[in-house]
């Protein structure tokens, strides 16, 4: 169903590995043939998720890394050089939900870990990834934005100014750097089948059913449709594609 890649001899960096899109996506990037780093915070769902892709012949390292530290950041992309020797591929996707508040009553401390994952994380990410990709002359990166970096919701703020601020980033840092051969571009999901959203389901934040019809699609993504997304940017298909926050949303913002 999904075109085929061939990264053979490629390096990716995931963040946020461990689960949803980015262990689907780091998967996608195995199998199309690259050595691929999977990063988290998440040390037991990464050991797993690494076993489990060695175990099937791919080439894998696994490092913890919270994103919102720019020290880890810094020494995951190193050793990730340090062991494969370049850096090709990355996609930044750790982030984290926050609950349904009242703008008025959100506490600072959760706008501040949730800009700092989902925001601060990508600025880091990307900006140590390009430090590499810059002395390589060439990459690919991806942030991983959302429907909330498109559009407003109530009781979502911090979630949606994070997710916006990463199509800033995206935009500005792939003006910078197309001219240098790195691509930057960003994905905007809508709503997926992951433990995100399933944690959302059981706390009552969001309503399964309500959530499929929200979508023109009339039902919820899955991990693998973001993960052919991510690898088709990430490809010489997407060559001429520079700077978009591209939805992959089943139409939720073309309303
Ligand atoms: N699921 C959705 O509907 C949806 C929609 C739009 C955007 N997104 C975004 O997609 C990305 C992936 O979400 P998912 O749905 O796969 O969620 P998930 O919870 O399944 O996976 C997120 C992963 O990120 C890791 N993580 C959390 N904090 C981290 C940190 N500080 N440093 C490194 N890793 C960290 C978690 O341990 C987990 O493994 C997130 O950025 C999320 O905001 C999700």
């Amino acid at each position: 169903m999904n075109p085929t890649y061939d990264f053979t001899g490629q390096v990716a960096f995931v963040t946020g590995a461990a689960s949803g899109m980015g262990l689907a996506t780091a998967t996608a990037f195995a199998r199309a043939g690259a050595a691929v780093t999977l990063t988290d915070v998440d040390d037991d769902a990464l050991a797993t998720a690494g076993a489990g892709l060695r175990a099937a012949g791919h080439q894998v390292l696994t490092v913890h890394c919270d994103v919102s530290d720019e020290d880890q950041v810094a020494a995951a992309v190193s050793e990730t050089v340090a062991t494969f020797g370049r850096l090709d591929l990355a996609y930044n996707n750790a982030g984290i939900q926050s609950p349904t508040v009242d703008a008025a009553d959100e506490p600072g401390a959760v706008f501040d870990r949730v800009t700092g994952i989902n925001l601060r994380g990508v600025w880091a990410c990307m900006k140590h990834e390009l430090a590499q990709m810059r002395e390589q002359g060439s990459g690919a990166i991806v942030n991983c934005s959302s429907l909330g970096g498109l559009v407003g919701l109530p009781g979502r703020a911090a979630y949606h100014g994070a997710k916006h601020g990463v199509i800033g980033l995206t935009r500005s840092a792939a003006l910078e750097y197309a001219p240098r051969g790195i691509r930057i571009n960003a994905i905007c999901p809508g709503t997926i089948e992951t433990p995100m959203v399933t944690a959302m389901f059981d706390s009552g934040d969001l309503d399964p059913a309500q959530a499929a019809a929200d979508e023109p699609i009339g039902r919820l993504g899955t991990a693998e449709e973001m993960a052919a997304a991510v690898l088709w940017l990430c490809s010489p298909g997407a060559s001429y594609v520079v700077g978009v926050a591209l939805p992959v949303d089943g139409g939720y913002t073309a309303r």
